[in-house]
């Protein structure tokens, strides 16, 4: 079911026809405020209300124009401007294809630039999304080149990744702000852990590597997952090296777990909700429901009267 489902995801007919159907449109409201800024800026309200920091991404990926990269950096440089005057940092979560990295990598490269230095000036973080496997060796290169002149910048690194361990030794000299995620793309048994078993240990031995920077002041730490009770395996062991509970960040989706982003709170993790909204969701979308196909079942009842 997940391999289909991820097969879905990258399918050019069904981009273009299934976010068309009022069903699919219905059900997509579980994960997302809405399609416009103002729904995500309504969410974080919300979420700030809740206790929980917030991080904006607005979906596309891949993009076919390098107009398009210009006018989704605009966009990002507006939605800096608009936490500043919210009086609440709003995040920002981007995935390199969306500015360009498959058409033209130096203007990829210069739109993370000026969004990094307008994130640091409104006091608040720029982070790099991880994509693809195709992509890691360029982002992780993207990511040294921009941290070594802009310190608020961060970025996702995958746990089912063989590479990833490598990936994280060559970054730690940086100071780096990591978010730690399992991954969502489907990824050949050459360069991915395929159970879950291998996926959830190497993400604890990466955590906890992260966790060691993080208690010295030499990393933030994001771990990017709903799987609280891992979080909490972390945690044990974190405490075990003198790693606080404040240098463990919880970062959820929006509309997944909520009542865990909660408890985490409560029990004195940092959380955060990255809040995702825009009008080309179908993929994003289809990657949501293979990571639980039970979602799948959600979105049929939609077609129900
Ligand atoms: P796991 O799949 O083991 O699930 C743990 C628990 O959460 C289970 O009970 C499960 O049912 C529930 N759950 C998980 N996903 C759910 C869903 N969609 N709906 C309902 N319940 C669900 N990936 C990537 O490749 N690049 C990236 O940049 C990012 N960025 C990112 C940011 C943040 C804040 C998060 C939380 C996740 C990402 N991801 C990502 C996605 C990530 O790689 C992974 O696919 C999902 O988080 C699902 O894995 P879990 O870690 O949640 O664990």
């Amino acid at each position: 079911m997940r391999r289909i489902l991820l097969w879905m995801a990258r399918n050019g007919w069904l981009k273009d026809h299934l976010p068309r159907l009022p069903f699919a449109k219905r059900a997509v409201r579980r994960f997302m405020p809405g399609e416009r800024l103002a729904d995500a800026l309504a969410a974080a309200d919300r979420e700030n209300a809740a206790g929980f920091g917030v991080l904006f991404t607005r979906l596309g990926e891949n993009l076919t124009e390098l107009a398009q990269a210009d006018e989704v950096a605009a966009h990002y440089h507006h939605v800096l401007d608009r936490g500043k005057a919210r009086g609440r940092a709003i995040e920002i979560s981007v995935k390199p294809t969306q500015l360009g990295l498959d058409i033209d990598p130096e203007t990829c490269e210069r739109h993370c630039r000026e969004l990094a230095a307008h994130a640091q000036e409104v006091g608040t973080w720029f982070w790099l999304d991880m994509e693809g496997s195709s992509y890691t060796e360029a982002t992780v290169a993207l990511y040294e080149r921009l941290k070594r002149d802009h310190e608020r910048v961060g970025i996702a690194l995958q746990a089912y990744l063989k590479r990833t361990a490598t990936d994280l030794q060559r970054i730690l000299p940086l100071r780096p702000c990591v978010r730690l995620v399992k991954g969502a793309y489907d990824e050949p048994e050459a360069v991915a852990y395929r159970s879950k078993t291998a996926v959830d240990g190497n993400y604890q031995v990466l955590a906890v590597a992260l966790a060691e920077a993080a208690r010295d002041g030499k990393a933030r730490l994001a771990l990017g997952t709903h799987d609280s009770a891992l979080v909490e395996r972390i945690s044990v062991r974190a405490e075990a090296i003198g790693a606080p509970r404040r240098v463990l960040e919880a970062h959820m989706l929006y509309g997944i777990r909520r009542n865990e982003l909660s408890r985490l709170v409560a029990d004195g993790y940092p959380a955060y909700s990255l809040v995702a909204y825009g009008e080309s969701w179908y993929a994003w979308y289809m990657r949501r429901l293979a990571e639980r196909p039970a979602n799948v079942v959600f979105a049929l009842r939609q077609l129900l009267p």
